[in-house]
């Protein structure tokens, strides 16, 4: 399968022309297979399983090898360095059809793809990418991001983290972060901490840590909501010593590091909230077209073809803004509005979708016999993480006003 999504990124070229102009009606055939193959795999192995996961709080560790075979745990990375080397439009649709299957598994995918690759990719050097990026491509290990803290959630600029040189060249790091996805499970952790407080965001740089190391403890797993089959902690950080190497970049371009990887992982979690609306509208369709009231199946009545009209048009206007935030990125065009405007506008159509489903079940949608409970759980973290809705706005109107040079 792995071999399969290799052999798709090699034809990949010749439809980034094509892709660009045709995405407003149907995807490219490359993307349109991707997306079959993942819809294939999500519909046999995670919808099955995803109940499970969210009442267990099951990691889905057999599911995430099987994504990394097919090449889904390292989808942007360069064929050179074991990755399946397609594009950001790819890494969308794929999200959003392992997401449709189960919520957990498409955080996982989407925070060790953008968040923990992401950085390393874009301002890795060489060696580390064969390091750090490698080992980590076809998902036998994988990453996770360390921006949050306790006292900082959407200030990401104020961490208190602090990274201190040591005699040897390295670097000793003490603070926690919070809030963190893959904590459990990750081999590393891409960290930002400040190595000069005396010029606030311009003084955190990024570093990339090993897990274990001495020195660095997780807190407990957090009693999620939603995303239940993803675990979230605390990173500790006591006198945790790492390499000199393992500075990512410059000294002080750690902020830079996370807002410009964070512009991408929004694309990754607007994809995970079409996802999570597509199954919601899925289970409503389903149970609406079986159940009858009245004397007639409910798909007859009004008030429900309302619902379902409302439903249909917030989830594709937010796939449509999914898709161009990620080609955006793909031509190397500015997208940070853009992947702002999808995160919410999906996030949005998410929760919308989740809690008209659970309208129109009844009583069906508030016990966890259907599935209807679980994606309005699942949708609420995505207009949460990656930066709230608020943060989301502003981001919108802040690139609004500086077009109206204002
Ligand atoms: N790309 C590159 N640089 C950027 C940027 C971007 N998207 N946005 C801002 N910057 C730069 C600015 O150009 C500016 O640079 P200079 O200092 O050189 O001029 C600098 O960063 C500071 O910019 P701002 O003054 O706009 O920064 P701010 O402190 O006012 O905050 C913010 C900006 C948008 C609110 C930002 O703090 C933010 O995005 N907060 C949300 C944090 C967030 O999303 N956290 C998510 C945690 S990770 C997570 O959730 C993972 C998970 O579990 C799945």
């Amino acid at each position: 399968m792995a071999l399969q999504l290799r052999r798709l990124s090699l034809g990949l070229a010749k439809f980034q022309q094509a892709r660009n102009a045709s995405i407003l009606t149907s995807l490219p055939e490359t993307h349109e297979l991707l997306r079959k193959t993942c819809r294939d795999f999500a519909e046999a192995e995670l919808k099955p399983n995803a109940a499970r996961f969210d009442k267990e709080h099951l990691y889905p560790k057999e599911q995430i090898l099987k994504m990394g075979e097919l090449g889904l745990m390292g989808i942007v990375v360069p064929e050179d360095f074991g990755g399946a080397g397609l594009d950001y439009l790819a890494y969308a649709v794929a999200i959003e059809e392992i997401s449709r299957g189960c919520a957990s598994a498409g955080v996982i995918m989407s925070a060790h793809n953008s968040l923990y690759l992401g950085p390393l990719l874009k301002y890795g050097n060489d060696q580390q990418k064969r390091d750090w990026v490698q080992p980590f491509a076809g998902g036998d290990k994988i990453g996770c991001f360390s921006l949050s803290e306790p006292g900082n959630g959407s200030d990401a600029g104020a961490a208190s983290t602090t990274a201190v040189t040591s005699a040897d060249g390295g670097w000793t790091l003490n603070g926690t972060k919070a809030w963190i996805t893959n904590g459990y499970e990750s081999e590393a952790t891409v960290v930002f901490a400040t190595t000069d407080k005396s010029l606030k965001h311009k003084g955190i740089s990024a570093f990339v840590v090993p897990k274990p190391t001495p020195g660095l403890s997780l807190g407990k797993k957090e009693d999620k909501l939603g995303i239940r089959g993803s675990s979230t902690c605390n990173l500790i950080f006591e006198d945790c010593h790492i390499a000199k190497d393992n500075l990512l970049g410059k000294p002080g371009l750690g902020f830079k590091i996370a807002m410009s990887i964070l512009d991408g992982g929004r694309i990754g979690i607007a994809a995970q909230a079409l996802g999570i609306g597509q199954a919601a509208l899925d289970c409503a369709v389903d149970y609406a077209s079986k159940r009858k009231a009245f004397g007639q199946p409910i798909t007859k009545l009004q008030s429900i073809q309302n619902k379902i009209a409302d439903m249909a048009l917030q989830l594709e206007s937010a796939r449509l803004l999914t898709w161009r935030a990620a080609a955006l990125q793909d031509e190397g065009r500015a997208f940070i509005k853009e992947a702002a405007m999808a995160k919410l506008a999906a996030s949005e159509a998410a929760t919308f979708i989740s809690h008209q489903a659970i309208q129109i079940l009844g009583g069906m949608g508030y016990v966890s016999d259907m599935p209807a409970e679980r994606h309005y759980r699942d949708a609420r973290i995505t207009e949460i993480y990656e930066g709230t809705s608020e943060i989301q706005r502003l981001v919108i109107a802040g690139n609004v006003l500086k077009e109206y040079g204002v």
